[in-house]
């Protein structure tokens, strides 16, 4: 399907990822020790704690599944996965969509075996076992990409795009639908043409990690990216933390709410067998997600900023709009939204989505303190 949006072409089907994918990736907390067990147990957590039931639905197992390719070329699953088809059938069987990582270079990330040059044969073991998601990672195809083009850097950006078009039109060749994931960092402002080589996402960073540094100079540096994302294809600014034990309940509480903000696809990245009350409290906000998932499917970008706080805002359905107020500081602030700034006049229903209660304005504006690294996430309807 190819339809026309922000003047390039959008080569997938918009109803693929119509709101920003949720699920789980093995990364973050398990990187290369990731098995067949600990993704079971992640499928099993994440219907037993509700977090299915809140919308995390992707099963996703990223770089360090892959062993040699036999004879013909096909690949296969390493001893710890011992039956790909058997893992995905029982994911399946909870709920569950099944996600799996791969690379256009020789080698995935982590030194794996990737596509280059078996890219339609890959797809096909992916829809053959029943994979429902692909992330594809840039890693070695760089090496190609200079080997290719030294010094020609139109060139390797143009190798770069037909690399990831090829397997999504490998994909697409397979007949099964497989959300499509992009992970080149960034490059190339990946956002202007993400949508025509079929991404349903792409990585607008390079990797999160576990630390406020870290995460708030991504998750702040998103400004101006929000035109480019929309239902089916969206901007990526990397997998949650949250949970993974780095930062501070506020602190994850700001990624949780500035990546809701940012209608980015919200994969949960910690041990999902061995997570705190407030970890779940904080990945299941039923209000906050609703934002992340509001059907409008619009991103939200800063609105205005003060000192170490900022406000951001997303149009929601309905004529409301989110607005995380965030301080970014290590002391308290206070900060105030006016609403006249966001569009409303001096009467509007305020809600706070962290406390779950409804909150007033006085003349036209509300100011609260917030907590160091902390934010304030406040619904504004008519
Ligand atoms: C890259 C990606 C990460 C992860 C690793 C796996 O660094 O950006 O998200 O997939 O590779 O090797």
């Amino acid at each position: 399907m190819f339809l026309a949006f922000g003047g390039a072409a959008l080569a997938q089907d918009p109803t693929l990822a119509a709101t920003p994918p949720m699920g789980w990736n093995s990364w973050n907390h398990f990187a290369g020790r990731v098995n067949d067990a600990d993704v079971r147990a992640a499928a099993d957590a994440l219907v037993s704690s509700g977090m299915r039931d809140a919308g995390y639905i992707y099963v996703n197992i990223d770089d360090t599944w892959e062993a040699q390719r036999d004879a013909q070329g096909v690949i296969h699953t390493n001893d710890k996965f011992p039956d790909m088809k058997a893992l995905a059938d029982y994911v399946h069987s909870k709920g569950l969509k099944i996600g799996i990582y791969s690379g256009p270079g020789p080698k995935t990330c982590a030194g794996f075996e990737a596509s280059y040059q078996h890219e339609e044969q890959d797809a096909k073991s992916y829809a053959d076992w029943g994979i429902d998601y692909l992330k594809y990672d840039l890693c070695s195809f760089r090496m190609i990409m200079r080997q290719q083009a030294p010094h020609d850097q139109d060139k390797q950006n143009q190798m770069m795009k037909d690399a990831y078009e090829k397997m999504h039109k490998a994909l697409i060749a397979t007949g099964r639908p497989i959300v499509y994931s992009l992970c080149q960092y960034g490059w190339d402002d990946v956002w202007k043409w993400g949508p025509s080589v079929g991404g349903n996402l792409w990585r607008s960073t390079d990797d999160i990690n576990d630390t406020w540094q870290r995460m708030s100079e991504i998750g702040f540096g998103q400004l101006g990216l929000a035109k480019y994302a929309g239902p089916g294809h969206w901007n990526d600014p990397d997998m949650l933390e949250v949970g993974n034990g780095g930062m501070t309940g506020d602190e994850y509480r700001t990624h949780m709410s500035l990546w809701a903000i940012l209608a980015a696809p919200l994969l949960a990245g910690n041990d999902l067998s061995s997570m705190t009350a407030e970890t779940l409290s904080i990945l299941t906000n039923k209000e906050v997600i609703a934002v992340d998932q509001d059907a409008l499917g619009k991103q939200g970008d800063r609105a205005s900023a003060v000192g170490m706080t900022e406000i951001w805002t997303k149009p929601l359905s309905g004529g409301a709009v989110a607005a995380g107020l965030f301080n970014r500081d290590a002391e308290e602030h206070p900060v105030t939204l006016h609403l006249r700034d966001i569009g409303f006049e001096n009467h509007a229903k305020l809600r706070d989505l962290w406390k779950h209660e409804d909150v007033h304005t006085s003349n036209g504006s509300y100011t609260v303190t917030v907590p160091a690294h902390g934010v304030v996430m406040l619904k504004v309807s008519r």
